[in-house]
């Protein structure tokens, strides 16, 4: 099918990606003049794993194009994506003028019988806005269109393996034919026994705010059940492997530690909150759920002070600055939320970070970045684990104790053992385990047992 991506951020260049990938002709487009040139050079303006291979294999085979011209993008398609970003307003409801934005530019160009599929995460009710834009601004050009809501559950750093093998893939349309033409375009995943939900366009809506929230939900809860593992000397981790051997709740997302980040859960908890208030409904357990994740960073700090007295000329170091493994994406990352607390209190950061260094350094100048992990450590008072990188696991302790000029591990993603760790001369701060595990301590448990 010949199909357009309007919006080439993550989700959209990966939808256009992987939809070329499964046989489709896909002309990608946005706003942005100099990301498309970058994207017409198989250039990807962002680190995901798998991405440029799939962008090379794609554009080489004629099958994705990029342009910055809406209208060659659109007027051919059967199928026009919308993959616009939607950021939180002041208000914390989402900001839909890119929505509406692509909305005009696509009803100057489409063809009668077009599907639009909106993607970007939209608040419900928002399909039926965008139908009215569309049939408005067209002026009776159109006579026959369908708006779709196929919502996107792709993780950064797993977008294509995601999009490729989605656990479900969920189409909102009251349109017979709609439905159909989204068959069409999923026919190659539906084939491989791939989960097709179709259903109403605001349920579909609904559905993707409901899923993010419910998950960042299950974050907060372990964040606030680690509070109480440290007070009562139990340890998170095994409480969570506990639960999530009970299917009804699952092991996914209970990790602890300095919170959730990232462009999506920050903005949807917020968006659903402003939504559910806008439909009359109070719904605070959702602001909880921030609040939660804001105390995150709080008793980090105070894991820092607890051991440091003093932060006003502490060097600082921070292990990871992305929201999450396997992206250069810094976003909300709760790693800069604390560089900022730290910073306020007149320490000095420093972050190394296997991608995100310069987008983070991008975002706060006043960092400094390391080109690796032993030179961030060198001479700090500190290190806060802060993104679980897998390659942090295998950094030699021993090299980085001797570098530092206190030996203190805040683990803000428990990921270091805590034998290892302390043996090797850290004092260590892990996160809802039995607090502060000191070297000097474990040697005398270790002989007392003995
Ligand atoms: C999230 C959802 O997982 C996707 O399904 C959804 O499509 C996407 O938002 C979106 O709406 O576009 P993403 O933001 O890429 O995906 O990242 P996640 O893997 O969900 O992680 C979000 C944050 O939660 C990260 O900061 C991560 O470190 C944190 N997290 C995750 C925890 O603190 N603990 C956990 O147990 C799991």
């Amino acid at each position: 099918m010949r199909i357009a991506v309007v919006g080439t951020g993550h989700v959209g260049l990966v939808a256009a990606a992987t939809l070329a990938e499964i046989g489709h002709r896909v002309v990608g487009t946005d706003a942005d003049a100099e990301r498309i040139s970058l994207l017409s050079r198989g250039i990807a303006p962002f680190h995901e794993p798998g991405l440029d291979d799939l962008l090379r294999g794609t554009t080489e085979s004629g099958r994705l194009s990029f342009t910055p011209d809406t209208g060659e993008a659109v007027s051919r398609a059967e199928v026009v994506f919308v993959c616009v970003g939607t950021p939180a307003r002041s208000t914390g409801e989402a900001n839909l003028i890119a929505v509406e934005k692509a909305v005009r530019a696509i009803a100057e160009y489409a063809i009668d019988g077009l599907v639009l599929v909106q993607k970007s995460t939209v608040p419900a009710g928002t399909a039926a806005r965008v139908e009215q834009a569309l049939r408005a601004q067209s002026r009776g050009r159109i006579r026959h269109i369908d708006v779709v809501s196929n919502p996107e559950f792709l993780r950064e750093g797993r977008a294509i393996e995601d999009s490729l093998d989605p656990d479900r893939i969920l189409v909102g349309s009251a349109s017979a034919r709609a439905l159909r033409v989204m068959r069409a375009v999923y026919r190659p995943l539906i084939d491989k026994g791939c989960i097709y939900i179709e259903t109403d366009v605001k349920t579909a809506e609904l559905a993707k705010h409901a899923s993010n929230a419910f998950l960042a939900m299950k974050i907060s809860f372990a964040n606030a059940l680690a509070q109480i593992c440290e007070r009562a000397g139990a340890d998170v981790m095994d409480v969570a492997d506990i639960m999530g051997s009970d299917p009804r709740i699952g092991r996914a997302f209970l990790d602890a530690g300095l919170g959730y980040g990232g462009f999506c859960f920050p903005k949807d908890v917020q968006a659903f909150d402003r939504l559910a208030a806008r439909l009359g409904y109070d719904f605070p357990l959702l602001r909880e759920i921030a609040r939660i994740n804001d105390e995150a960073i709080d008793a980090a700090v105070d894991k820092l002070e607890d051991a440091l007295w003093n932060l006003e000329d502490k060097r600082v170091t921070l292990l990871g600055l992305s929201f999450k493994p396997g992206t250069d994406d810094v976003r909300f990352s709760p790693a800069l939320a604390l560089a900022r607390r730290l910073l306020a209190e007149g320490a000095n950061v420093i972050g190394y970070d296997p991608q995100a260094s310069s987008t983070a350094k991008e975002d706060l100048p006043e960092l400094h970045v390391a080109s690796d992990a032993y030179g961030a450590a060198a001479g700090a008072h500190a290190i806060v684990v802060c993104t679980e990188w897998p390659e942090f696991r295998a950094l030699d302790l021993d090299l980085l104790c001797d570098a530092m000029a206190n030996p203190l591990i805040v683990d803000g993603r428990n990921l270091f053992d805590p034998a290892a760790v302390t043996a090797a001369g850290f004092d260590y701060y892990p996160t809802g385990r039995p607090l502060r595990v000191q070297p000097s301590v474990a040697g005398n448990l270790d002989g007392f047992v003995a």
